[in-house]
C-alpha cells in the first residue's frame, strides 16, 4: 500500500518558518515510528502570486483535491495589500476551502496547564479546559444571497442573508456528533431559534439527526448569546459546541482567547468523505503571516505543529501519534521553554522558532 499523501502549502511570512518545523516532525515520525507520508510542497497566497500571478494555480488546486490532507501555513502580508481583490493572497485560501467544500471547521480551545496564567480568566476557570468548536464554514450569512449594497428610497442599504438548507445543517451536525463520540459524548448546539427562522430550522434538524442516529450522545441547545456568556463564565461545562458560520466565527475566537496565545491555536477544516473513507481536509494554524516578526526566527511553531497533530488524528486515525505530539508540546511548555509570544513581562529569555521545534522533537 502506498503511503498517505500530504500537500504542504507554507504560504507567506511566518507560514514558511513554522512549516519548516512541521516538516522536521513529519520526518521524525517517518524515521522513528515508521509513519511515512508522501509529501509534496507547493505555493499559495503571495508566494504563488509572485511566481505565477495568481494566489493559487489550477494545478495546485487539483493537487489539493487529490491528496489525503492539505497543511497550510498562512497567507498575506503588507506587500500584497494593494493588489486587486481577485488576486489577493486570501483568495487562494478561500478557493481551497470552497472548492474542497470544507464545511466543518474544528477549532479546539485547550488550556495547557503551563499557560493557564495567560488566560484572561481566572486560572481555575481554565485549567484543564478542553473544548472543541465545530463551526459551519461554507454557508450562512457569509455566503447567502441576496447580498450587496443597494439603493432604496434614496439611501444605501447593506444586505446579507442568513440562509441554511436542511442538508447543510445535517452534514455539519453529523460531523459534530461523530467528533463527540471520539471525545466525551456531549454536544451543545448554539443558534438564535428565539429570533431567527434559520435558527429554528437549525435546532429542528440537529434534533432530528440526533434522534435518528446519535441518541447515545448527550445533546443540549443554547441561544448563541447565552452561550457566549457561559463560555466566559464557566467554559468547562462544554465539550463539543456546534454552531453556524457567523456565530462560530465569534464564539471560536472568544473561546480561543480563554487559552492564551494565537501562537498555540490549531484548526482543521473537513469536508465529505473521499473514496478511501478519509474526509477532504485542510489543517492550518489560526494565526496569520505575522509580518511584524517574519524572518526573525521568532514565530511560535506550536499552532502549526498542533494542526499536524489534528491531521494525524482526524485524517489518518493515528490518535496515539497525535497524543504523543501534543504531549511533547505540553512538556516543553512545562519545562519553561517558550517563544516570545508566551513570555510574561518578567520572564527569562525566549527561544526561537527553530529551537522550539527542536525542543518538541527532543521531547
Ligand atoms: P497575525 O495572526 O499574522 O498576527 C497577529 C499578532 O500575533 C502579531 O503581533 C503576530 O506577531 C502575533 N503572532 C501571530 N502568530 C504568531 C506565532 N505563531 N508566534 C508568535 N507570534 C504570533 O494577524 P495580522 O497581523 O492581523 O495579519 C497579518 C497578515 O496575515 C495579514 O496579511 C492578514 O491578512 C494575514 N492573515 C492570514 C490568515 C491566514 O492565512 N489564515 C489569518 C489571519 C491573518
Ligand atoms: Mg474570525
Amino acid at each position: 500500500m502506498s503511503n498517505p499523501s500530504l500537500l504542504i502549502l507554507p504560504g507567506d511570512g511566518i507560514g514558511q518558518e513554522v512549516m519548516a518545523e512541521v516538516r522536521k516532525i513529519i520526518d521524525w515520525f517517518g524515521e522513528n515510528r515508521d509513519l511515512k507520508f508522501d509529501v509534496s510542497e507547493d505555493l499559495v497566497g503571495g508566494a504563488a502570486y509572485d511566481a505565477h500571478g495568481t494566489p493559487l494555480t489550477d494545478a495546485t488546486m487539483a493537487k489539493a483535491q487529490e491528496v489525503d490532507a492539505v497543511l497550510l501555513g498562512a497567507v498575506g502580508g503588507p506587500k500584497y495589500d494593494d493588489l486587486d481583490f481577485a488576486v489577493k493572497p486570501e483568495r487562494g485560501l478561500l478557493r481551497l476551502r470552497k472548492e474542497m467544500d470544507l464545511f466543518s471547521n474544528l477549532r479546539p480551545a485547550q488550556c495547557f496547564d503551563a499557560l493557564a496564567d495567560f488566560s484572561s480568566l481566572k486560572k481555575d476557570l481554565v485549567a484543564g479546559l478542553d473544548i472543541m468548536i465545530v463551526r459551519e464554514l461554507t454557508s450562512g450569512s457569509y455566503f447567502g444571497e441576496p447580498r450587496g449594497i443597494f439603493t432604496e428610497d434614496n439611501q444605501r442599504v447593506g444586505i446579507n442573508t442568513q440562509r441554511y438548507t436542511e442538508s447543510e445543517i445535517d452534514r455539519v451536525a453529523r460531523s459534530a456528533f461523530e467528533l463527540a463520540r471520539r471525545r466525551n459524548n456531549k454536544v451543545c448546539s448554539m443558534e438564535k431559534a428565539n429570533v431567527m427562522e434559520s435558527g429554528i430550522l437549525w435546532r429542528d434538524v440537529v434534533t432530528e439527526v440526533h434522534q435518528a442516529d446519535y441518541a447515545d450522545v448527550e445533546l443540549s441547545h443554547m441561544y448563541a448569546d447565552a452561550g457566549a456568556m457561559q463560555l466566559v463564565r464557566a467554559p468547562k461545562q462544554f465539550d463539543v459546541i456546534l454552531t453556524d458560520n457567523l456565530f462560530g466565527d465569534l464564539l471560536s475566537d472568544t473561546a480561543a482567547m480563554l487559552t492564551g496565545s494565537l501562537g498555540m491555536l490549531p484548526s482543521a477544516s473537513l469536508g465529505a468523505p473521499m473514496e478511501n473513507g478519509r474526509p477532504k481536509a485542510m489543517y492550518e494554524p489560526v494565526h496569520g503571516s505575522a509580518p511584524d516578526i517574519m524572518g526573525q526566527d521568532k514565530a511560535n511553531p506550536s499552532a502549526c505543529i498542533l494542526s499536524f497533530a489534528m491531521a494525524l488524528r482526524y485524517s489518518f486515525d493515528e490518535g496515539d501519534a497525535a497524543t504523543l505530539l501534543e504531549t511533547a508540546v505540553e512538556q516543553v511548555l512545562a519545562k519553561g521553554i517558550r517563544t516570545g509570544d508566551l513570555m510574561q513581562a518578567d520572564g527569562g529569555t525566549p527561544v526561537g522558532c527553530k529551537a522550539m521545534g527542536d525542543a518538541i522533537i527532543a521531547e
